[in-house]
């Protein structure tokens, strides 16, 4: 089957040294999932990951090189590009930042790699590249809202991710608080916090508000996401999911260009639409979103989903011309789930759509649910802790926590998903790794 040669990882790595030296560092990898998103025909059958590196003497090349895991180390080597990147605080820190795509990896493969030139190397790390097939169940780390202080979840990420236990993690925004801190040193200090477990498994992102400034510059600059948004929206595919990713941003700040609203409002109809072509869909029936500020919540904030009038969820009146919301559209494309973060908590909706809420039946709501199912998992840990709740929350809020922790999530197969929150405050309190089990499993109705 044509379908399943053509799915395309991309990793990324990312180098980053102190003025003077030479040797990589912050090093991470993403699914580049560049080639056609379904993949129908026409694109190679092998994968290819991208390797991004900091280095600060330009001239040096930016190399991988690699070898199968239990092979000869170093048989193979990939040479990238360094791009300029100018942090834009006072001191103009000038960082480069290595980019570097694998080509003809062997799906499913454990690969050993390094990165940097003649000038450094950095460690030895190892990933496993993407299993093309549909029947693939991948299993997911998904989290928001993790700073470089008090990243509470990190610690238990990093071992699980070195174990082998996720297949990729989504970063649903809110990176280091924040990246352009400290003229760009704090986003140094962050990757270099990540590399721990981005350098191991593919690190996926969407930006979220702080990464607001010089126009996400730090955000753009640093991650290598698909599609050509400066990883701003994209969509890829994963066995028997296509995953979207975007920005909830251009919906508050309309100062970087109310077009960016436009874009992203125009590209996700047509990627949408592409996802619900009878082939498509048959191929890959779960459909789920990523984007950093949620359209319902139960906290008492005052943020934009505890308004009835959500940006996000029903567009802005206020802009010429009037900006559409994305629940509409969400639900008109039969959107399984939508993941979120920004809230530093956890919390399960039933199905909802419009307020109300769209059980699938009253015994299993979650069986063939008549609405998206979101989740909001703002809560890995930063130097803001943690958000409260109201008290009585409504009847489209299903389990919610104030705890510290992340989702694990399992794409079983076409028909089942299964979602689990950790606590790490329960964690830690129990001394044992107990998770928090909310099972929340999902049939596609087509
Ligand atoms: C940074 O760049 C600005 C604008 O180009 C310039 O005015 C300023 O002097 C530069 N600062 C340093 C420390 O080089
Ligand atoms: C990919 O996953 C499928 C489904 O689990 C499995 O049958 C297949 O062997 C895997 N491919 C490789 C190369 O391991
Ligand atoms: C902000 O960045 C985006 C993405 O590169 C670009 O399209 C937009 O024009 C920028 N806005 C401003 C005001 O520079
Ligand atoms: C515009 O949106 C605001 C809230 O964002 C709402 O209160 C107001 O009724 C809307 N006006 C119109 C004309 O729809
Ligand atoms: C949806 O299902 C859950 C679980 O059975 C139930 O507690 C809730 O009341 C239902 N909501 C509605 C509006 O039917
Ligand atoms: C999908 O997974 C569920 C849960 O493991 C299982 O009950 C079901 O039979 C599977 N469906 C298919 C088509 O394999
Ligand atoms: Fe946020």
């Amino acid at each position: 089957m044509a379908a399943l040669l053509c799915f395309c990882a991309l990793i990324s790595a990312v180098c980053c040294a102190p003025l003077i030296e030479t040797q990589p560092e912050q090093v991470h990898v993403s699914y580049p999932g560049e080639i056609s998103l379904f993949m129908i025909d026409s694109c190679q059958s092998k994968q290819r990951q991208t390797v991004v590196v900091f280095i600060p003497i330009i001239f040096w090349l930016s190399v991988v090189e690699y070898g199968l895991w239990g092979g000869k180390l170093f048989s193979h080597t990939a040479e990238g590009d360094a791009s300029v990147f100018i942090d834009g605080g006072p001191e103009n820190r000038t960082m480069y930042v290595h980019r570097v795509t694998l080509t003809d990896l062997t799906p499913a493969a454990s690969y050993v790699y390094h990165c940097g030139s003649d000038a450094g190397w950095s460690d030895i790390f190892y990933f496993t590249s993407l299993n093309e097939s549909v029947s693939f169940s991948p299993r997911f780390a998904l989290f928001g809202d993790m700073g470089n202080e008090n990243p509470q979840s990190l610690s238990r990420l990093q071992k699980e991710t070195q174990m082998g236990m996720y297949d990729v993690i989504l970063h649903i925004g809110d990176f280091a608080y924040d990246m352009h801190e400290d003229n760009g040193r704090i986003g140094d200090e962050f990757m270099r916090q990540i590399q721990s477990i981005a350098a191991y498994t593919p690190y996926m992102t969407c930006p979220g508000n702080h990464e607001w400034a010089y126009n996400f510059s730090h955000y753009r600059s640093r991650f290598s996401m698909p599609g050509h948004t400066e990883n701003l929206w994209y969509s890829w595919n994963i066995g028997p999911a296509h995953i979207i990713s975007f920005s909830t941003e251009v919906y508050f700040y309309l100062e970087y260009g109310l077009d960016l609203l436009f874009r992203q409002y125009d590209w996700l109809q047509a990627d949408l639409q592409e996802a619900n072509r009878p082939e498509n869909r048959a191929q890959r029936p779960w459909i789920i979103t990523m984007g950093h500020r949620p359209m319902y919540c139960s906290n008492d904030d005052g943020d934009d989903c505890t308004h009835f009038q959500s940006y996000v969820r029903l567009g802005r009146n206020d802009t010429k011309p009037i900006a559409p919301g994305l629940e509409d559209l969400f639900y008109q494309y039969g959107v399984d789930l939508e993941l979120w973060a920004h809230e530093h908590t956890y919390e399960r909706l039933w199905p909802v759509y419009d307020y109300k809420v769209f059980n699938g039946s009253s015994e299993e709501p979650y069986v063939n649910p008549k609405a998206p199912v979101h989740i909001i998992t703002g809560s890995a840990g930063c130097r803001e802790k943690h958000d409260g709740f109201i008290p009585k929350p409504r009847d489209w809020s299903a389990f919610r926590s104030t705890d510290y922790g992340y989702t694990r999530m399992r794409l079983i197969n076409g028909t089942h998903l299964y979602l689990e929150q950790v606590s790490d405050d329960q964690v830690a309190l129990a001394c044992v790794c107990v998770s928090v089990c909310l099972f929340v499993c999902v049939c596609v109705s087509e």
